[in-house]
């Protein structure tokens, strides 16, 4: 990993690191604002100007908070929710509701009253019940609501199999039978309170190879190529989902947004152009790939452990409460000891969390100059999927969220207090 360093410590976006964590305390994520925006020129350069009628939704599911979703509105990008609590944090950063889209293979009634309600401007359908739902409270509300069916286009993808979802066995999306998906498009195509606008798929996360993508494009517009055929129907929208990779550990290889994004507009293109059909619009969804590389956590190492001949436990006062990828899926990161970046590496430990799980490590052997309680650990690439997987197990508190920009940092989620984690809690009368 590459890093800046001023006098021994870790910079982060012009900050020193030990003084934020001395500042704001530790556990603490921090996000470089630079950085996010250096993602989304990337993809306002290489996509959204390079071609006509595309779009960028952030996945606010790797970062969902009121700060990051204004950084992205200023950006003019789009937004994809799937929940009540996500579209909630949209509407309160007055993201425009025509900019959002809702995915979720579970909507409940309330949360797609809600999205019909604050007038999102699509809605994925990802299950055989949700036309009918949304036909019947459309009706009941006198609107027309923008569909587009999620597909799970059975393409295979080279990444960990918890984080791929366009496999047929999937709770995700709609497979593509004669018997499920079509009845599902006749319907939208009939009913007047849903707009059928086209088709989404997310092939998984974390991909470095852009065949996965690729594939699934060739099977979308198989499927646009049908419904013209079968119902004279014109599809003016494809959604391509995110899934584009990101740098954890120097293993990692991540590829420009065009790898991706150019050979499937050329095979969109391609075809519009041999069937005589209207350029649909083109929407992809990054969540990871906008945040992941631009945040980093905080933790000060406590207790170190060490087994002769075996290994050496350093603990840090967080751990898979504030970043539960490792243990989830044995997701892989790497780090800097933040107030001595610039010494070199003489021993190997393994950087654990203190939750009561032996799964809570979140550095297995890396390699860091002698470590001593008191010292900052810096993860690199903690910006998605940290904060928003972040829970209360063993009622640990949710840290703090820092944002960067130029040597500034701000507060952008104030840490949890131990009142805010029993908020919630009661003892009913007849404990009492
Ligand atoms: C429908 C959909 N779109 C976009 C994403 C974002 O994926 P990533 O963060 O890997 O870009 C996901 C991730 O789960 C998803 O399910």
């Amino acid at each position: 990993m590459e890093f800046e360093t001023k006098n021994g410590h870790l910079i982060w976006d012009g900050c020193d690191t030990v003084a934020l964590a001395e500042k704001f305390g530790t556990p603490l994520y921090v996000f470089s604002q630079t950085m996010i925006e250096e993602k989304c020129q990337e993809l306002q350069r290489d996509f959204v100007e390079k071609y006509d009628k595309v779009r960028v939704a952030f996945a606010s599911k790797a970062f969902s908070t009121l700060a990051m979703l204004k950084i992205i509105q200023q950006q003019g990008f789009s937004l994809d929710v799937v929940s009540d609590g996500e579209l909630y944090t949209a509407i309160k950063a007055d993201f425009p509701a025509e900019q959002i889209e809702m995915n979720g293979n579970n909507k409940s009634i309330e949360e797609l009253e809600m999205a019909i309600d604050y007038g999102v401007g699509r809605i994925i359908v990802d299950s055989l019940q949700e036309v009918d739902l949304i036909a019947a409270i459309a009706k009941e509300k006198q609107k027309v609501v923008n569909i587009l069916f999620r597909i799970t286009p059975e393409v295979n993808v080279t990444t960990h199999s918890f984080i791929s979802t366009g496999q047929k066995d999937s709770k995700f999306g709609i497979p593509i039978d004669e018997e499920i998906l079509f009845p599902q498009i006749k319907k939208a195509i009939d009913t007047p309170e849903v707009n059928f606008l086209g088709f989404h798929f997310h092939v998984g996360s974390q991909l470095f190879d852009n065949q996965a993508h690729l594939a699934a494009v060739g099977i979308a517009l198989d499927l646009v190529k049908m419904v013209k055929e079968r119902y004279n129907y014109v599809i003016e929208e494809l959604n391509f989902g995110g899934g584009f990779g990101v740098r954890y550990t120097d293993a990692d290889q991540p590829k420009p947004f065009s790898y991706f994004t150019d050979p499937m507009m050329k095979v969109v293109l391609a075809f519009c152009e041999k069937e005589s059909y209207p350029q649909p619009a083109v929407v992809i969804e990054p969540g990871r790939s906008i945040v992941a590389e631009a945040g980093i956590s905080l933790h000060t190492i406590g207790a170190i452990k060490e087994l002769p001949g075996l290994r050496k436990y350093v603990s840090i006062d967080g751990g898979m409460t504030d970043n539960i990828r490792p243990g989830l899926y044995q997701a892989e990161y790497t780090g800097v000891l933040a107030n001595q970046a610039d010494q070199p590496a003489t021993e190997t430990v393994t950087v654990s969390g203190k939750a009561c799980e032996s799964t809570d490590i979140l550095v297995k052997d890396i390699q860091l100059p002698k470590v001593e309680a008191g010292d900052i650990f810096a993860t690199f690439s903690t910006g998605a999927y940290g904060y928003s997987m972040a829970n209360n197990y063993n009622k640990l508190a949710i840290p703090a969220v820092v944002l960067t920009k130029a040597g500034k940092a701000e507060v952008i989620v104030k840490r949890q207090s131990l009142d805010q984690i029993i908020q919630n809690e009661v003892i009913p009368d007849f404990l009492q």
